[in-house]
This record gives structure tokens, C-alpha cells and sequence, in this order.
């Protein structure tokens, strides 16, 4: 038994509840229920890890934004010249939130109260009837760390965040930037609200276990995804069959092109736990579709091989994806209270790919909005069920390994993250 707050060692806060982790089984029904275990996951782990917040090719002009919302916390995620800066979405006035949606475009940021008025690298560059010796220096907004891997924007609100984004930005890179992403155009977003702990959506996505729900996607993506060779269960060895195939293709064309495609998977024992892979794709081997085949004609990238398969990315603890020949499909997982997940999905296609003529959306989106559609459900049955008190731990199957991961990594994340502050009136610290 695992303890998830020892008496002594990095924890230094409080901690509000004396819950333990069961290595190989899911996670107690508090981390899924409880309002105290919900405002930790928040401070220890989303404002202390980087977070994924959106793509570079969602702000290509300068005034472009998207906002990055979880639990209390909401960052402004904007492009300033060739700058991708990120800031608290708080206004230096008296607080108030700055921006609503969750992406538009703006001249300057406007504070709707007082129309104080913020320049788009966040400069206060107005407050209205302030005295003369007003110094409009002293009130810049916040700003909170953030770095682009190859297009994949990453922010951290820590004061000194986990300095291995360096070591996982080289690694990933060879990878990432032969598809141009930075470049990359958005053709469709989506965002849906899913009725489960945002811990529950990630477990979830972690393990294709469950993919016999999602039938648009399992013609393309290979039933025997996390299983190790010898652990195929016999009823899917024809499928293993085609994927070996299949991967033999791929590593042929990958060397010949200098693409790497090997795995590297460093998901827990690291503050940047990530994974990345490119596999092939069942069926054409092109794309997300009912056969496999391409859904936008132009190339991401400028690939003339179609048959690229799917080169997939996890990072810990909000972001997957998954790049294709075509187009790439990216998600970011923000928790909005305890028992309630936005998964925001976006899909890239090339710059020059026109809408009705390159692509049709329907087409473009159809996989994705599906399986997020289903899974949505299931996270939805799997919160009631994990409310129970009837609910206990149950343990993982070997093709689950990568949900163990995720919950080694976020304990881990839990016990070294900065702690709630002492509510006002409670610090037992020097106060004036
Ligand atoms: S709170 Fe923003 S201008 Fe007053
Ligand atoms: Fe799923």
C-alpha cells in the first residue's frame, strides 16, 4: 500500500484526507469525489505541472487568445507578435476576470469593469482617472510561464517550473516538426463537458480496453493497442497479424523518409511524463475514417505517402494526440469542478487546405466526435459508479499499464506539488 501523504517529506500542507494508493488497482472513490482531494488536484498538480493549453495554429495573429480554464485558475493564452505569451486572466485592478470565451481575438485586453486596459503582452497600457503618480509599471498582468513544442502550446504556473520540458521538447521534436504544425491551420474545434472527475477522463483514455465502444475508431486504430506481444488474447491474433504488417510498412518508409517512429515512454518518474509513438493505422493505413483512408487531400506537412500511420503524443496529466499524413487531432482535458471535465478537441489541417474542397468537415471530425461522444458516456457511468460507497478499487489488466502510469505519475505530482494556501485569517504565518 502506497501511502499518498506521509507524515514526513515534500508534503508540507495539510492534507484532507488519509487516502492511499493500492499499486495495480484504480484509485479510491475520494481522488474522484471529494471537493478537498478536487481543490489539491488543482493547486498540486494543475498549477504546479506544465499544462497542455491549446496550438500555436489557433493564434496565428497577434490579438488571437484562448483562455485555459481549470478549477479557480484561468489563463490567457495570447499571441504577440512572433510571442506566444501566456497571463493570469485576472485583472490588476480589483480582480476581475478579463476574458470570457474560450478563444477570439482582440486589439488590447479591455477589463470590463473599469476599462482598465492591458497591452497584448500584458502591459497595463491604460487605467482610466488614476492619480498622476499613477505607476501603470507597477500593474501588468501576472504572467505565467509557457513554451511551444514544436506548436503544442505548454503552460506552468508554477514560479519555477519542472525544468525537464527542455529534455522532453528535444526528444519529442524529431518527431513533431516534420509535420509543420506551427503551420498548421484549424479547421474544426469542439468542446464538451464530460460528467466525471477529470482524473476518470484520463484513465480512461489511457487504455484501449474499452475500444469495442467506439466503432467508427476501432477501424482504423489496431484492438491490440497496450498489449504486449504475448498477452494478445487469441481472439485478436488475426488483428495482430495485419498490425505486424502493418508496422513493417510503416518502419520501412519512416527510415527510408529519416522519421522516427520508435517508442518513447517516460509516462511516470519524471515531472514531464510523456509518450510518443508513431504505430500504424488498421485498414488504408492513411487516416481516421470508416476505411482508412485520407480525409483531407492535402498534406500536413508536405508528405507525398499518404500511409503514414498515427504518430501519438501523451503528456501528464491533460493532453493527447494523434498527427497524421492529413490532419491532426489534439485534446486538452481541463477539470472544472470535481465531478465535471471540459475536453476540448481540435483538428489541424494544412494551411492551404480549403473546406469543401480539400476536406468536408463531417468527414474531418466524424471519428473523433463520436468516440469523444462515447466516451463522454462512459466517464458519465463511471463517476456514478466510482460515487458509490459500494464502489472498491479494482485491479488493472495488463493492457491498462498506461492508466497505472498515469495515477504513479500523479501521485507522485501530488506529493511534490505546491499546497493549497492557508486560507486568509488561518496563516500561521507573519501578518500585517
Ligand atoms: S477590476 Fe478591472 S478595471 Fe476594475
Ligand atoms: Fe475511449
Amino acid at each position: 500500500m502506497t501511502t499518498f501523504a506521509p507524515p514526513a517529506g515534500p508534503v508540507t500542507g495539510a492534507l484532507p484526507l488519509p487516502v492511499r494508493r493500492r499499486p495495480g488497482f484504480s484509485l479510491e472513490g475520494p481522488f474522484y469525489t471529494s471537493a478537498e482531494i478536487f481543490a489539491e488536484d488543482i493547486d498540486r498538480v494543475f498549477s504546479s505541472q506544465w499544462i497542455f493549453a491549446g496550438t500555436e495554429a489557433e493564434i496565428p495573429r497577434t490579438g488571437d487568445y484562448l483562455t485555459v480554464t481549470f478549477g479557480h485558475q484561468s489563463v490567457i493564452v495570447i499571441r504577440d507578435g512572433d510571442d506566444v505569451r501566456a497571463m493570469h486572466n485576472v485583472c490588476r485592478h480589483r480582480g476581475t476576470r478579463l476574458l470570457d470565451e474560450t478563444c477570439g481575438t482582440v486589439g488590447n485586453i479591455v477589463c470590463g469593469y473599469h476599462k482598465w486596459t492591458y497591452r497584448t503582452n500584458g502591459e497595463l497600457m491604460f487605467a482610466p482617472a488614476q492619480p498622476p503618480n499613477f505607476d501603470k509599471t507597477c500593474f501588468a498582468l501576472r504572467s505565467v510561464h509557457v513554451r511551444s513544442l514544436d506548436g503544442l502550446i505548454f503552460i506552468c504556473l508554477a514560479a519555477d517550473p519542472p525544468a525537464d520540458i527542455d529534455t522532453v521538447a528535444g526528444l519529442v521534436s524529431p518527431y513533431l516538426a516534420p509535420h509543420g504544425l506551427k503551420n498548421a491551420k484549424v479547421a474544426a474545434r469542439s468542446e464538451i463537458v464530460e460528467h466525471g472527475n477529470w482524473k476518470l477522463v484520463m484513465e480512461n483514455n489511457r487504455e484501449c480496453y474499452h475500444c469495442d465502444n467506439h466503432p467508427e475508431l476501432i477501424c482504423t486504430f489496431f484492438p491490440t493497442y497496450g498489449y504486449e506481444p504475448d498477452e494478445i488474447p487469441p481472439n485478436l491474433l488475426p488483428a495482430y497479424d495485419r498490425f505486424l504488417a502493418a508496422e513493417n510498412d510503416l518502419h520501412a518508409k519512416c527510415d527510408a523518409a529519416g522519421l522516427p517512429y520508435e517508442a518513447i515512454e517516460e509516462l511516470d518518474g519524471r515531472d514531464v511524463g510523456f509518450r510518443i509513438q508513431r504505430e500504424s493505422l488498421d485498414g488504408a493505413g492513411e487516416s481516421f475514417s470508416a476505411d482508412g483512408s485520407a480525409v483531407c487531400r492535402r498534406s500536413l506537412g508536405g508528405f507525398t505517402d499518404k500511409r503514414l500511420g498515427r504518430l501519438s503524443m501523451h503528456v501528464q496529466p491533460n493532453f493527447w494526440s494523434h498527427v497524421l499524413s492529413d490532419h491532426a487531432v489534439v485534446f486538452s482535458v481541463l477539470p472544472l469542478t470535481v465531478s465535471t471535465t471540459v475536453v476540448r478537441t481540435t483538428w489541424l489541417v494544412d494551411a492551404e487546405a480549403e473546406e469543401g474542397i480539400d476536406y468536408d468537415l463531417d468527414e474531418l471530425t466524424t471519428v473523433w466526435n463520436h468516440t469523444n461522444e462515447q466516451d463522454g458516456e462512459i466517464v458519465a457511468r463511471a463517476q456514478l459508479g466510482v460515487s458509490s460507497p459500494a464502489y472498491e478499487p479494482g485491479p488493472y489488466a495488463p493492457s491498462e499499464y498506461q492508466v497505472e502510469k498515469f495515477c504513479s505519475w500523479y501521485i507522485d505530482a501530488m506529493n511534490a506539488g505546491e499546497p493549497r494556501p492557508e486560507p486568509a485569517g488561518r496563516s500561521t504565518g507573519e501578518s500585517g
